[in-house]
C-alpha cells in the first residue's frame, strides 16, 4: 500500500474512532436521562448499543494500531453530534430517536467512504468496514421502526 493512501485511511479510521465514542456517549446519557413509560424500550436499545458500539471502536482503534497509527485520547476527539444532546424535556423520546437515526445514518455513510477508499489497497479495513456497515444499517431499522410506532401515539 501507498503512504499516502495508508495514511489517508488512518485518518478516515481516526474520524470513525471519534464518531463511534461520541455516540456511546450520548447513548449512554440519554439510556439514563429519559423518563416515562415509553421510554423503557428505547432505554434498554440504547444501553444495549452503547456495548456495541464502543466494540466498534477498539476494533477501529485496533486495526489504526496495525496500520502504524495511534488511537487518539480524548483531548483528540472531535465531537459534533449535536442531535443526540439530551432535550430539555427528559420524555421526548421522538427527539432522541431522531437524534440516533441521524448517527446511525452518519456511520453509514462514513463506512461507505472507508469501503470506497480500501478498494484496490486495503481490503482488511475494507472488510471492517463492511461488518461495521452491516451493524449500523441493522440499528437504524431497529430505531426506524421505534420512530413509526412511536409517532402515531
Ligand atoms: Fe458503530
Ligand atoms: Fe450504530
Amino acid at each position: 500500500m501507498r503512504k499516502t493512501d495508508k495514511n489517508s485511511i488512518i485518518e478516515e479510521l481516526q474520524k470513525s474512532y471519534s464518531m463511534e465514542l461520541e455516540t456511546v456517549m450520548n447513548y449512554l446519557a440519554n439510556s439514563i436521562n429519559l423518563d416515562g413509560v415509553r421510554a423503557e424500550e428505547i432505554k434498554k436499545a440504547l444501553a444495549a448499543d452503547v456495548a456495541e458500539e464502543l466494540l466498534h471502536a477498539r476494533q477501529l482503534g485496533e486495526r489504526i494500531k496495525q496500520l502504524g497509527g495511534q488511537v487518539a485520547g480524548s483531548l483528540d476527539l472531535k465531537l459534533e453530534q449535536k442531535a443526540l444532546q439530551p432535550p430539555s424535556d427528559s420524555t421526548d423520546v421522538i427527539a432522541i430517536i431522531e437524534g440516533v437515526l441521524e448517527a446511525e445514518d452518519a456511520a453509514i455513510t462514513e463506512y461507505n467512504k472507508i469501503i470506497r477508499q480500501c478498494e484496490g489497497n486495503d481490503y482488511v479495513t475494507q472488510d471492517l468496514a463492511v461488518r461495521l456497515l452491516s451493524q449500523e444499517e441493522a440499528h437504524r431499522v431497529l430505531f426506524e421502526g421505534f420512530l413509526k410506532e412511536y409517532r402515531k401515539k
